[in-house]
């Protein structure tokens, strides 16, 4: 059985963090490796959530354990493949961070409550209902999918103070367009 590895996480400028990713059309032990080492990558760094863009695979694969902390340390991670929201209704405000945006939190505007069809880590299918915090982390990792992060959502007024800092996480840019955070 081969180890977990630690994922290196992609950093606001990275190319493939502005991907569609793409979906999964079958799950092996390859893939199955690679889910273990975004779960993994996830908790290591501190993360609630974590979508398979963010440490360069462009899948539309997430990761989520909202309610664990470091403290308790009681795993719970839900693996959402190839997950798409189906309804959505209401409005709250989220204090929202993001592994690849390090060290920036903003106020987002979100869907309160959520429907999400997806596949489990062995393609069965599942529907949840999510509402408040935890739709907020799935429709946070889901942008991820699709080429959106959080603050792409704020107002261009609120954006301005921010700009510096986004700008020196994006300075670290490599030539292939890749940002990695080692
Ligand atoms: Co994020």
């Amino acid at each position: 059985m081969p180890k977990t590895t630690l994922l290196p996480v992609r950093i606001y400028g990275d190319k493939v963090l502005r991907q569609i990713a793409e979906p999964v059309e079958k799950i092996d032990d390859e893939l199955k490796q690679f889910l273990k080492d975004l779960v993994f990558t996830m908790y290591k760094r501190d993360g609630v959530g974590l979508a398979a863009p963010q440490v360069g695979v462009s899948l539309r694969i997430f990761v989520i354990d909202p309610f664990w902390s470091r403290e308790e340390n009681k795993k719970e991670p839900i693996i959402l493949i190839n997950p798409e929201i189906i309804e959505k209704q209401g409005e709250q405000i989220c204090e929202e961070g993001c592994l690849s945006v390090p060290d920036i939190y903003e106020k987002v505007t979100r869907f309160n409550k959520i429907k999400v069809r997806y596949q489990n880590e062995n393609g069965e299918h599942f529907e949840i209902d999510a509402e408040e915090y935890v739709a907020d982390v799935i429709q946070h990792e889901y942008d991820h999918l699709d080429g959106v992060l959080f603050v792409d959502k704020l107002s261009k007024i609120r954006l301005i103070p921010l700009k510096p800092k986004l700008r020196k996480l994006q300075s670290t840019t490599d030539e292939n367009g890749e940002n990695i955070r080692t």
